[in-house]
């Protein structure tokens, strides 16, 4: 077994407000009322249906570009610092220089936060390579955009926390890292929407995705968790799965709780004699897996060290993060 070590970082608590003008809302009075949220882009917020960008933006083109998903709960951010580190280190690796500083993004993204008046949510933070022309060089894009979508989101149901989820193992492989490496967490998620499709035909909640080695590497959205004879396997990020931050949210709860987590290669088999497995995902939080294609894992059920996680999780969600509204 391949194994190495995840670190977890500090969240620093930026406090620093800047103005950041909304544009003037242009949406004709006869428009319906609904409630609509504001969107930031470049330095300025816009009403949903002014919220465009340009169809020469290569983010559009060439899905060349990055982006972040980020929740906040009861008025704090959760692991922001994390999350901007995650985009930076995308951005290096796609030589795409981000036009501003991670303490001004952290402050755009608070106040886009502010600007719609929500406590509980999820923002969409993007970073494309910006306007060019139709041919494929970065190097015509003079100036990326940085755009921020607030959005209210439950992924699944309640129930399905207490129930688990059911995957299929894909046809379609992970991208192999020397193509376009699963760390990088691009606007290209086409490897990713292609699994989502075979999990959606197969009837399945979820998608596991293989290396090239026929390795686990992650589900279409989120790491993937197995436990068995009460230790935590995961694979690791060199089996082609994004570096999560919940991910790194379960090495820590597993330290506290005394339970070993081993980052190494899991194969299918291993997923189906599992004793318990959950997924994890900023979106999904912690969720249990109680089915990999027509497998009953475990007892079927949620298994106990998965329900300790899911409340522990809930525990911190609620309690840490950077506050919005200070
Ligand atoms: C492909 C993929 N893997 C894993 C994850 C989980 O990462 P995180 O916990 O940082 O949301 C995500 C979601 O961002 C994802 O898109």
């Amino acid at each position: 077994m391949k194994t190495s070590n995840a670190g977890g970082a500090v969240i620093d608590q930026p406090k620093l407000r800047q103005a950041v003008k909304p544009a003037l809302d242009k949406t004709p009075a006869s428009k319906p009322a609904a409630k609509q949220s504001k969107i930031y882009i470049d330095g300025k917020f816009y009403s949903e249906a002014d919220a465009k960008v340009s169809v020469f933006d290569h983010g559009l083109l060439y899905g060349d570009g990055i982006f972040e998903g980020i929740r906040f709960y009861n008025g704090r951010v959760f692991r922001l610092e994390e999350h901007l580190e995650r985009l930076w280190d995308s951005a290096r690796s796609i030589c795409l220089h981000v036009p501003m500083s991670q303490r001004a993004m952290g402050e755009a993204l608070l106040e886009t936060i502010r600007q719609n008046n929500l406590r509980n949510g999820y923002i969409r933070l993007i970073v494309t390579r910006g306007v060019g022309n139709l041919g494929l060089n970065p190097e015509l894009c003079k100036t990326p955009s940085v755009i921020i979508i607030t959005a209210q989101i439950a992924l699944y149901p309640e129930p399905v926390y207490k129930n688990g989820l059911s995957l299929v193992t894909c046809a379609t492989r992970r991208t192999n890292p020397s193509a376009l490496n699963p760390a990088v967490k691009s606007l290209n998620y086409l490897n990713n929407v292609m699994a989502r499709i075979e999990a959606n035909q197969a009837n399945a909640d979820e998608g596991l995705m293989l290396n090239d080695e026929g390795n686990v590497a992650e589900c279409t959205a989120d790491n993937v968790f197995i436990i068995k004879r009460g230790q935590i396997f995961t694979p690791p990020i060199t089996a082609g799965a994004l570096r999560g931050i919940t991910r790194s949210v379960v090495f820590e709860i597993a330290a506290e709780t005394g339970i070993k987590v081993i980052e190494a290669d899991i194969t299918r088999h291993d997923v189906f004699v599992a004793d318990e497995a959950f997924l994890t995902g900023t979106a999904a939080e912690i969720i249990p897996l109680v089915k990999a294609d027509g497998r009953p894992i475990g007892t079927g059920k949620p298994g106990p060290i998965t329900a300790r996680m899911i409340s522990r999780f809930r525990e911190i969600t609620r309690e840490t993060g950077t506050p919005i509204y200070s």
